[in-house]
């Protein structure tokens, strides 16, 4: 396959420069100069867009559009263990998929390529990125007391199966073992878990230092922080991404400054359960990798990454009473490059040659973007996602001018509405 993008701006570059950017198979062949051989299959009008690289979700459980606006103005512990987990008990795994497909949808359309998810539906987000062409870094969410629970040994079962299951049927996803919480997992259950993803090469992917609570209970029981804990268990000595990191000690900021660790900060999520603000503008001082995630639309309540970067730099200069950090550079930067490097794949994140073609391309003529001063700008405060016209991952096109190409929509909104029925009674 074969797509050039014509007459396109790019991201970043200089403000007047229009070029053509070639894509071959997955990647980008060349930008400017037709490569040899070059067989077009699609062209596409790039003269009223710019080109970005598609922005990655460090933290979301996709499924869980299933529960926007279920539950709202809740204290946290109410809001997850009185209404989200009850409601989780009561869905199947088919609701799941379409749910899924919902937050595929949604992410798309506002220029989301690939995401990490903690899902509690073994094989269904899977089956719903082979079916959508979305990249993904699975991790099915696992709970347990110790090694020997075997609740918690069937759940790292399921993890391992659809692993195996992913490949079987050729989906865009990669894996990570994805225990919840230090609150929900005892200390014996994440030792296993920690050694099972260090012998497999695994990513963890868990929600850490989230509340207050946490944070107390964590000093109270172990004498450590949340995160000095998870460094204990040897958490950090492999690829980790940690969701939240609001509630930090002072010597957190070192250990979490370590090449392997990635912190996904879901400011909406944090804001709205009432956690806090974490110290994103600190983390990037130490040298920490921070990613953005929109955490799920349970307590969001949206997966959109722009309204997401809008918030993560409003609310900390708010918060700081510094408009100089988090700068609309920093902010876009997050929720690619970082993003790309937090589930290790070097190759997303940008625009140029020999990287893998996981694009955006956004309408300049839509009014939140006029006029136009600075692109880098519009990105991080102006817009909202509906810019987004066309969206291309791995080299194919699942959005081009507005229609999604690999999702029914009506079909999901439809099986999406079938499952809230049961709810609403
Ligand atoms: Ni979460």
């Amino acid at each position: 396959m074969g797509i050039v993008i014509k007459n396109v701006h790019i991201l970043g570059q200089e403000r007047e420069k229009r070029t053509d950017v070639y894509i071959t198979g997955d990647h980008i062949a060349s930008i400017g100069k037709e490569p040899a051989s070059f067989l077009k299959d699609e062209e596409i009008d790039g003269s009223h867009k710019f080109l970005m690289p598609g922005l990655i979700n460090c933290h979301t459980h996709a499924y869980m559009t299933l529960m926007r606006n279920y539950a709202d103005d809740l204290p946290f512990h109410e809001w997850l263990f009185g209404r989200i987990l009850p409601m989780e008990d009561e869905l199947t795994p088919e609701d799941a998929y379409w749910g899924t497909l919902l937050g595929m949808a949604e992410m798309i359309r506002s220029g989301t390529t690939a995401f990490v998810d903690m899902h509690m539906f073994p094989r269904m987000v899977v089956k719903a990125c082979a079916s959508s062409g979305m990249r993904a870094l699975l991790t099915r969410g696992l709970v347990g007391s110790d090694r020997h629970d075997e609740g918690g040994k069937m759940r790292i079962e399921q993890a391992l199966d659809e692993m195996e299951y992913g490949k079987s049927i050729g989906a865009p996803c990669m894996f990570g073992l994805g225990p919840h919480a230090i609150y929900t997992c005892g200390e014996d259950f994440l030792r296993y878990v920690t050694e099972l993803a260090h012998e497999k090469g695994l990513l963890i992917n868990m929600h850490l230092a989230e509340t207050k609570k946490e944070f107390d209970d964590c000093l109270a029981e172990h004498g450590m922080t949340p995160v000095e804990y998870a460094a204990s268990l040897g958490m950090t000595d492999g690829p980790a991404i940690f969701a939240h990191c609001v509630y930090l000690g002072e010597n957190d900021f070192g250990i979490l400054a370590n090449p392997n660790v990635s912190v996904a900060t879901n400011p909406a999520s944090n804001m709205k359960l009432a956690n806090g603000f974490a110290p994103v503008p600190r983390m990037l001082k130490e040298g920490i990798r921070v990613a953005l995630g929109t955490d799920g639309a349970g307590s969001n309540n949206n997966l959109n990454l722009f309204t997401e970067m809008h918030l993560l730099t409003l609310a900390h200069k708010g918060n700081l009473c510094d408009s100089l950090v988090l700068s609309a550079e920093e902010t876009v930067r997050i929720a690619t490059k970082n993003g790309a490097a937090a589930i290790g794949r070097e190759d997303l994140g940008s625009v140029e040659p020999g990287k893998t073609a996981d694009l955006v391309l956004i309408d300049e003529n839509a009014p939140s973007m006029i006029p136009n001063y600075n692109r880098m700008a519009a990105v991080a405060y102006s817009a909202n996602g509906s810019e987004v016209s066309d969206v291309l991952i791995g080299g194919r096109i699942v959005m081009r001018d507005r229609q999604l190409m690999t999702i029914d929509e009506e079909r999901v909104h439809y099986e999406v509405e079938r499952v809230a029925s049961r709810f609403r009674a």
